[in-house]
């Protein structure tokens, strides 16, 4: 790929033009033994995944639609930042390609506007407390026409083009995520998750803001204090008390 600065991230690229989920073909991948760094882009996907089981919408040719495979030696529990990491990698690569001022919405999205612009899947392989490998999904709507999308999705979607004039460059844009990932995840080996999730504070739009936290067992709303080392955020109560909310199951709307 011409763009492309990286050791070993997308140097092996498998390039399709439709499949179910690029997660997927990834995890057979990896099961396959594929090497650490590689990439599956998919033009199209026909069974994009979201969190919480939920649904990616992925039409052909009209955004970047793809995964990447991590052998990293840290533990399992570090692996919830590589959604944060992998946030701040493209949050940087588009406000640098695309001169828009893209923003972190805890645990894994990228807004821009106040809508969502990117999506991102984190799946782990994990056993006996060691990782196998990680999939790192990511979803990024670059020109999916407004009336293309999904009408229960159309208020709370966007593309880059709804916000850039001319056409983006979807393979310049790919490189530059895949150059931030790499520099990122090397950082986050050699010294930990710590600079990572300072550039992750910077990025945020849910710190300092009223939230509403709507857990499998309760509701409740409060104020996003911080994330702490572990990636979890910080939410206080209206009743002062500080709750740690973990990515799992969770989902964090304005308040
Ligand atoms: P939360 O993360 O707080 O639960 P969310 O609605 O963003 O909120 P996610 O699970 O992160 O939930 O994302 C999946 C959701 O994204 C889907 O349920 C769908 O509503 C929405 N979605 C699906 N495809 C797209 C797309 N291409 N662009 C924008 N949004 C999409
Ligand atoms: C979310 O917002 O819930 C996460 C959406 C992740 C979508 C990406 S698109 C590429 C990769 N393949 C998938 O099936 N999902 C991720």
């Amino acid at each position: 790929m011409a763009h492309l600065h990286t050791r070993f991230v997308g140097r092996a690229i498998c390039y399709e033009e439709s499949v179910t989920s690029s997660n997927e073909v990834l995890k057979k991948l990896a099961d396959k033994n594929a090497a650490d760094g590689t990439v599956c882009v998919a033009e199209e996907q026909t069974g994009g995944k979201g969190r919480l089981a939920r649904g990616w919408f992925s039409p052909k040719g009209k955004g970047l639609w793809f995964s990447l495979l991590l052998k990293p030696s840290f533990l399992p529990q570090e692996a919830p930042k590589m959604t944060l990491l992998s946030a701040v990698a493209v949050v940087r690569a588009i406000r640098e390609v695309c001169q828009v001022e893209a923003q972190i919405k805890w645990p894994n999205d990228v807004l821009l506007n106040g809508k969502k612009l990117v999506g991102i899947l984190t799946e782990m392989s994990a056993e006996f407390g060691h990782i196998n490998y990680l999939v790192v999904g990511i979803g990024i709507n670059v020109c999916v026409p407004h009336d293309m999308v999904p009408e229960e999705l159309r208020p709370a979607a966007i593309s880059i083009a709804d916000a850039v004039e001319g056409k983006v460059d979807r393979v310049a844009l790919l490189a530059k995520v895949l150059d931030y990932l790499e520099s990122y995840y090397d950082i986050a080996c050699r010294e930990g998750f710590g600079p990572i999730l300072d550039q992750w504070r910077d990025y945020s739009i849910t710190l300092g803001k009223q939230v509403k936290v709507i857990a499998p067992d309760k509701t409740y709303v409060g104020t996003a204090l911080d994330i702490d080392e572990t990636g979890a955020l910080q939410v206080k109560k209206e009743d002062g008390t500080v709750e740690t909310v973990l990515a799992g199951d969770v989902s964090i709307r304005p308040a």
